[in-house]
């Protein structure tokens, strides 16, 4: 029997890894330099959470859930998104409170049951930040900034911001009715869904994906026409924040996103060479999500990016954001003392390499003793390695080690004292392995 990964996951083989970790560490760093500070949450949650927080009409609740019941059939979902577990969190942890800001950051894998193609998937990762605690437009804009540097840090330039009010509490019902009153003629010509979201929340409409029903969409009145006087300054505010800071952007009216818990502004960032699934990450203000999943009335505004489809954009423009460490190969040809400072140096390099701030190098020898140095060096080359260090006989009596490239051929004797300190200084810069088999 042949296994394969379930449709519309994948595995992360080492090859690709170090492009994973760079970009997971870059994006450490930029939430970092914000003051943004990582949370973890469970990887499932209490249904209810999502049918509360995410909303039981949108796709994302009524298809796209992988929910099931534990042994004592409690009704439990896998993460679709990150924004509720983090909110349940807060408000679980007694941070939540009117007047305190948080900001948060999280990475870590997501489920939806949608349906696979590049740049979608089954289990995909996202990178996100909330700013809870504030109902200025300037934490829509630190939002947005955050997002929108950490692709411009990355290389990706050309993104695009669409940007849209979708009002509040206050204010949506009106535009609700607006919306009504214009699909009312349609609604037996919508899908099956959208008769439902019709009746229950007709903003949904806006998101359908069907071609006819999206031509119906065309025409629906703009929802910034219907803003109060408060949402209106509020959005006023945010582009004129994006408007100091030379940030493009889009207004689209229709841009409702997938989730129900947005008030006021709705984001995404787009990267236009992308045909379909363009969308880069997404989010907005949820000034009603902490109130709807049991804590107090607090305000928030977040967003989360899709880190494979950073991966596949940096990937079309040959971007890398990161590559494995350096190799060095430790070889030796000698007696048991020869071998055992053999081992003792792979151990020891290992801790040296590693104390810098990134891995400086990576250290490997032959499992197995006793192989000649021509078949040692042999493995070297098949894993890519830059460097060997060669311990023999001589090495040994002089406490030093022959450093030998394995591009040019070229050696030199160095001190064992000074090792650690050739190899990072020499090594700084130097490309990653590219073994030529799985050699290691
Ligand atoms: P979302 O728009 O559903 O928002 O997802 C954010 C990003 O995740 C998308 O722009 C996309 O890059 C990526 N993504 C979504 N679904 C998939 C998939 N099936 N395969 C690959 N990538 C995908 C949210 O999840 C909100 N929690 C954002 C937010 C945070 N709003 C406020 N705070």
């Amino acid at each position: 029997m042949k296994f394969q990964v379930p449709r519309g996951t994948f595995d992360v083989m080492p090859e690709e890894a170090a492009r994973w970790q760079a970009l997971e560490a870059r994006a450490r760093a930029v939430s970092t330099a914000s003051g943004y500070r990582e949370i973890r949450t469970p990887i499932f949650e209490a249904t209810e959470l999502f049918l509360r927080g995410v909303g039981e009409t949108t796709d994302i609740v009524s298809k796209e859930m992988y929910t099931f019941a534990d042994r004592k059939g409690r009704s439990l979902t896998l993460r679709p998104e990150g924004t509720a577990g983090v909110m349940r969190a807060l408000v679980e942890h007694g941070v939540a409170q009117a007047g305190r800001i948080h900001r948060v950051w999280y990475t870590g894998p997501m489920f939806r049951y949608d349906r696979p193609q590049a740049g979608r998937y089954r289990q995909f990762h996202q990178w996100g930040a909330e700013c809870v605690g504030s109902a200025h437009p300037a934490a829509d804009i630190e939002i947005i900034l955050l997002l929108v540097d950490f692709l411009a840090s990355l290389g990706l330039a050309g993104t695009t911001v669409q940007l849209n009010s979708v009002g509040h509490s206050g204010c949506r019902p009106a535009y609700q009715e607006v919306l009504r009153a214009y699909l009312a003629p349609h609604v037996d010509s919508l899908c099956a869904d959208c008769r439902v979201r019709f009746e229950k929340n007709p903003l949904r409409v806006l998101d359908c994906k069907v071609p006819h029903d999206r031509e119906i969409a065309a025409g629906i009145p703009s929802i910034l026409d219907s803003l109060c006087a408060e949402c209106r300054e509020h959005f006023d505010a945010v582009q004129a924040g994006l408007t100091l800071h030379d940030v493009q952007f889009t207004l689209d009216p229709r841009l409702v996103r997938g989730l129900d818990y947005y008030t006021r502004t709705a984001f995404e960032v787009h990267d236009p060479s992308r045909g379909a699934q363009s969308a880069m990450g997404g989010g907005g203000r949820y000034d009603g999500l902490i109130a709807d999943v049991g804590g107090p009335s607090v305000p928030g505004v977040g967003f989360s990016a899709g880190l494979e489809r950073i991966l596949m954009a940096l990937e079309e423009r040959s971007l890398t954001p990161g590559a494995d460490a350096p190799l060095v190969y430790v070889a030796r040809a000698g007696d048991a003392a020869v071998e055992a400072v053999a081992q003792q140096l792979v151990r020891e390099l290992r801790r040296e390499g590693a104390a810098a701030a990134g891995t400086a190098y990576a250290v490997i020898a032959d499992l197995e003793p006793g192989r000649g140095l021509g078949a040692q060096f042999k493995q070297a080359d098949k894993a890519g390695a830059t460097l060997a260090v060669v311990v023999g006989a001589d090495e040994l009596a002089a406490d030093a080690v022959t450093v030998k490239d394995l591009k040019t051929g070229t050696q030199e004797k160095i001190a064992r004292a000074q090792l650690a300190m050739h190899l990072a200084a020499r090594l700084a810069g130097a490309p990653a392995p590219n073994p030529t088999e799985n050699a290691r």
